[in-house]
């Protein structure tokens, strides 16, 4: 019901102050703090994206949800709390920086926690539960903030991880990011109220430029404009501000996007070996049904003269080559049309 979820909502705003509290002013928080701090992030951004830190306790949640008279079984339902077999109840998040999750209206909906010393028995990340206010397949990290930025500058960049957001927002302020997963027709539904064109920022690992390679296509058969960057390999946005700084991440990375088509080469090349006969007929043959179905005769002229230039081959057997890839027009396959039935009167009156 309505009065349960207000509950939820509040229940989660609460545990919002307190671990913010505790990374900013406690000495509970100051290794976490420290660590935040180290890795480039401003108190200004902590205190914009509310950061904060859960401490190692069991039950640190649990006892000030319970003071305060919430109903710890809807706390539960909330995704904050977890309940022992003995009834009683514990806290999800223990030990982590907590990033509260805000919905498209800015509602605190969720956390996600990460550990600080790395340990094989830990997720990294560890999330709210799919709860029917915290759905990883709607929410979109960062919206609420970004929508007018979105809206005003007329594009948005989207990220892989809500931290790359974080640190990039010092000079990026229309970011947003999917929650780990997948971008859905939901994601993209959202964002296409906004803007029709979106620069996709992911890392610069192989996992990284696969999902840039997936998310593109999704967003371009959705009717947007896509544009990619492209990163160093192993690096990832927040690793990159961190050496580089938000300025130039700004200039270098996010305004030299390339089109997705020049994308699509740059992937397709990649893991190839170009010096090789069959490194660069296996690129041709996987770049020619890309080219082939590009609309503008220029985009198709350019990217085939790319193609010359990445394998040596000539831009007038490419073009030959690239006939055989042409997309057959639905009018042409159509059946012939059946011979009017006088037709040899007609012939005879010629
Ligand atoms: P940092 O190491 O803190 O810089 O994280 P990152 O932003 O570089 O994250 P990464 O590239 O490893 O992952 C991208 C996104 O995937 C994160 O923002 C999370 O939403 C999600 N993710 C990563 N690791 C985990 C995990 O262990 N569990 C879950 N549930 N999600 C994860
Ligand atoms: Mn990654
Ligand atoms: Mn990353
Ligand atoms: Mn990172
Ligand atoms: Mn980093």
């Amino acid at each position: 019901t309505n009065q349960e979820e207000k509950s939820q909502l509040e229940g989660i705003s609460l545990l919002e102050k307190l671990f913010h509290h505790l990374l900013m002013n406690t000495e509970d928080g100051q290794e976490a703090l420290e660590y935040m701090l180290n890795r480039g992030f401003t108190e200004a951004q902590l205190a914009q994206y509310k950061v904060g830190w859960a401490l190692p306790g069991w039950e640190t949640a649990a006892k000030l949800l319970e003071k305060k008279g919430f109903n710890l079984s809807l706390m539960e339902d909330a995704g904050i709390l977890i309940k022992r077999d003995n009834g009683s109840y514990f806290d999800r998040f223990r030990n982590r920086v907590m990033f509260p999750i805000e919905d498209s209206k800015g509602r605190t909906v969720g956390f996600s926690g990460r550990i600080i010393h790395p340990d094989k028995n830990e997720p990294k990340y560890l999330n709210s539960p799919e709860t029917p206010l915290f759905q990883k397949n709607t929410l979109l990290f960062n919206l609420h903030k970004a929508r007018g930025a979105i809206r005003k500058q007329k594009y948005a960049v989207l990220f892989e991880g809500f931290a790359d957001v974080i640190a990039a927002s010092e000079t990026v302020s229309n970011a947003i990011a999917t929650m780990g997963t997948a971008l859905t027709k939901q994601h993209i539904q959202q964002i296409k109220r906004l803007t029709d064109t979106v620069i996709i920022c992911y890392d610069g690992d192989n996992a990284g430029t696969e999902a840039a390679y997936k998310a593109a296509k999704e967003l371009a058969s959705s009717g947007m404009t896509v544009k990619v960057s492209r990163l160093p390999a192993d690096t990832d946005p927040d690793d990159y501000i961190q050496k580089f700084g938000p300025e130039k991440f700004k200039t270098d990375i996010i305004q030299h996007a390339s089109s997705l088509m020049a994308y699509k080469m740059w992937y397709l090349r990649s893991g190839k070996n170009l010096q090789s006969e069959d490194g660069r007929l296996s690129y041709i043959n996987a770049v020619l049904p890309e080219i082939s179905s590009l609309r503008s005769a220029v985009e198709k002229e350019l990217y085939l003269k790319q193609l010359s230039d990445d394998t040596g081959v000539s831009f007038s057997s490419l073009e030959e080559q690239l006939k055989i890839f042409m997309p057959v027009k639905a009018a042409e396959v159509k059946p012939e049309p059946l011979p009017p039935p006088k037709k040899q009167a007609i012939m005879k009156a010629h």
